[in-house]
């Protein structure tokens, strides 16, 4: 049986105001659970207002400069003086290759994460004492090409370099499921979650390996209780409290 505590993490990503934060911070943080680890990610906006409230605290990304002349970045150690204990890297939004956006007639890139800033993240938030979920997953293009495992065993070598796995989480996000109601289904999570754990070596035993991709209440109980998969990643079932702690109630 597997030693591995379950995560069950909600990504907030851009939403809500202070005061609906408090709010769902209060209802999550009251029913908090002792069989798994529960966290919120923010806005950086946002942390303030929900640390110190029962539920651990992370940030959805960080700069890996300690200090400096980089405009609008945060440092890990400014995530550490907040109160975070966590910080999401690499998620899909965020890597150049899909996050774009159209805007009027034209497509503009507003972020461009590769798996080398990937990596120069992990080891900032390592070295500042945050555990880093790092958010690997192909796209419907690559997984119609057969390149799932591929592109994921790139993720992980590049991303993962040179890294210190004892905090390590990595989060098997499929691009095609995140924000869409399309959940990878449940033996071919499991098959990836397991494919990831390999490709980890003998750190695999003990990193925990998260899915996340349209998790529901629903869904939920039957992704949770495969044997590679230790925790979810949830963005929109994140931010209504019933949904969020149904899930949190799943983790096995
Ligand atoms: P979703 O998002 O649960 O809304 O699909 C997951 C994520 O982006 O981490």
């Amino acid at each position: 049986m597997s030693q591995r505590r379950p995560l069950i993490a909600g990504n907030w990503k851009m939403n809500l105001n202070a005061a609906q934060a408090r709010a769902l911070v209060g209802e999550i943080g009251a029913a908090s659970s002792v069989h798994c680890d529960v966290l919120v990610c923010p806005s950086y906006t946002l942390i303030g207002s929900v640390v110190g409230q029962g539920v651990a605290v992370g940030a959805q990304d960080i700069f890996w400069m300690p200090s400096g002349a980089f405009t609008s970045r945060v440092s890990a150690s400014m995530l550490v003086d907040a109160g975070c204990e966590y910080v999401i890297i690499g998620h899909s939004e965020t890597r150049g290759r899909f996050g774009k956006l159209e805007v009027a007639s034209r497509t503009v890139g507003y972020f461009a994460e590769t798996d080398e800033t990937c990596n120069l993240k992990m080891r900032a938030a390592i070295a500042a004492g945050i555990k880093p979920i790092l958010c690997v997953g192909e796209t419907l293009e690559e997984r119609e090409q057969g390149r799932t495992d591929a592109v994921i065993a790139e993720q992980l070598r590049v991303g993962l370099d040179g890294v210190d796995m004892a905090t390590v989480i990595i989060a098997y996000e499929p691009v095609w499921a995140i924000g869409t109601g399309q959940t990878c289904d449940t033996p071919e999570a499991e098959r990836v979650c397991a494919m990831v754990r390999a490709e980890l070596g003998s750190a695999g035993e003990h990193v925990r390996v998260l899915y996340g991709g349209s998790m529901k209440a629903s869904n939920a109980p039957e992704l949770l209780c495969q044997p590679n998969i230790d925790g979810g990643l949830v963005g929109g079932a994140s931010l209504v409290a019933d949904e969020f702690l149904a899930i949190v109630a799943a983790a096995v």
